[in-house]
């Protein structure tokens, strides 16, 4: 019995005084391992009665239980301070300034997607239009159904979808394809209608990512869209393309941009348009403004009754506008930049090339441009 307690302190006095992984184990190994003094207890057991040889083993074996969980306890314990001095010996300090005799660029930029999309509030916000939100993975009802797109509509198959596994309820899920969907989430929000029920208008632009199955020069898997939704009582064809004009010409910077709006087919949208502006290439060189030639950089349309139908909202009553437009295909016209792919590359020479510094304004407001 004596044997066994001072076995015990001895071992978990060892086990609790380890000073490192290293000492820890060896303390494991003089009492749990082959010559260990708790496995000699152990093999004393075959000399004893039946009778002893039950009371003695059950309490050789809970002193083995006791000693592995000190180990545990011990073990973790001397992990938490070794990660903790490592940590704190490899500590940096981030928000310290690059030394100048290292740094070959001491400022970060804005990427050109972020600086058009500031671009797109600054225009569109003094048109009265605020910024929506959605989220990147999209149900299939809002992303297809509720815009006129039915299950079993050739639309969807135009569109590439990302199909995600269904969510737990059965609902299909997809990557969105378009930036469309926040239309239908807007149209259905409560605080909406009721701002509509109350004569008020509904204006949103809503930038953002946007997911299809394709890649090229001119196409990534994930590239950006803005949304445009005006929804009142008396909207019509000549406030869509008088809003769409002037931001044109705004975006651009180019006061007579001529625009053309081609009848075209979406399902949300009834009549539909496409529009193009007007541009001309000299030497190969593309210039935005009056010209020969036209480049397609938006869909548009009235709202389909259907959609607005499927929303929530009676089409007797409500009506409104819709355009939807790729970011970054903008973005590479106003900029000249020639390849999509390489706004994705997080190439740093790239980016100093290309981008923006973070105090400049956006152009309509009368900043200096790049
Ligand atoms: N959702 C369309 C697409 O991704 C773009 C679009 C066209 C949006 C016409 C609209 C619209 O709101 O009216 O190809």
């Amino acid at each position: 019995m004596s044997d066994l307690s001072t076995i015990r302190s001895a071992a978990l006095g060892a086990v609790e005084q380890a000073a490192d992984l290293a000492a820890l184990d060896a303390a494991r190994i003089a009492a749990l391992g082959k010559k260990g003094s708790v496995t000699g207890l152990m093999k004393t057991l075959g000399a004893m009665t039946p009778e002893q040889r039950r009371a003695f083993g059950a309490e050789v074996n809970q002193l083995k239980g006791e000693i592995e969980t000190a180990l545990e306890a011990r073990k973790s314990a001397l992990s938490a301070a070794a990660l903790a001095a490592k940590l704190s010996n490899e500590k940096i300090d981030v928000s310290l300034p690059a030394r100048p005799e290292f740094a070959t660029w001491t400022e970060g930029t804005l990427h050109p997607i972020g600086q058009v999309m500031d671009e797109l509030a600054a225009i569109f916000g003094e048109m009265g239009f605020s910024w929506a939100d959605g989220p990147d993975i999209e149900d299939d009802w809002h992303n297809f159904t509720a815009l006129n797109i039915p299950p079993d509509h050739p639309a969807r198959q135009m569109q590439d979808t990302f199909y995600l596994p269904k969510r737990a309820d059965g609902t299909p899920m997809v990557l969105r394809t378009h930036t469309s969907p926040v239309q239908a989430r807007t149209m259905l929000d409560k605080g909406v209608q009721k701002m509509l029920a109350d004569s008020g208008s509904l204006r949103i632009i809503v930038p953002g990512r946007t997911f299809r199955i394709d890649n090229d020069a001119t196409h990534t898997p994930m590239f950006h869209q803005v949304e445009g939704l005006v929804i009142d009582r008396t909207t019509h064809m000549g406030h869509l393309k008088g809003c769409l004009v002037e931001f044109c010409r705004a975006f651009f910077e180019v006061d007579d941009l001529p625009l053309r709006f081609r009848p075209s087919y979406f399902p949300f949208t009834e009549p539909s348009a496409e529009v193009d502006i007007g541009c001309s290439w000299k030497g190969g060189e593309l210039k935005i403004g009056a010209g020969d030639s036209w480049l397609e950089i938006l869909g548009s349309g009235m709202v389909h009754p259907n959609v607005i139908a499927n929303c929530g909202l009676d089409p007797a009553v409500y009506q409104g506008f819709a355009f939807g437009m790729g970011i970054d295909r903008i973005a590479m016209l106003k900029y000249g930049i020639p390849d999509l792919r390489s706004f994705f590359d997080a190439d740093l020479r790239w980016l100093r090339h290309y981008g923006f510094q973070a105090l400049e304004w956006p152009s309509l407001t009368g900043g200096l441009g790049r």
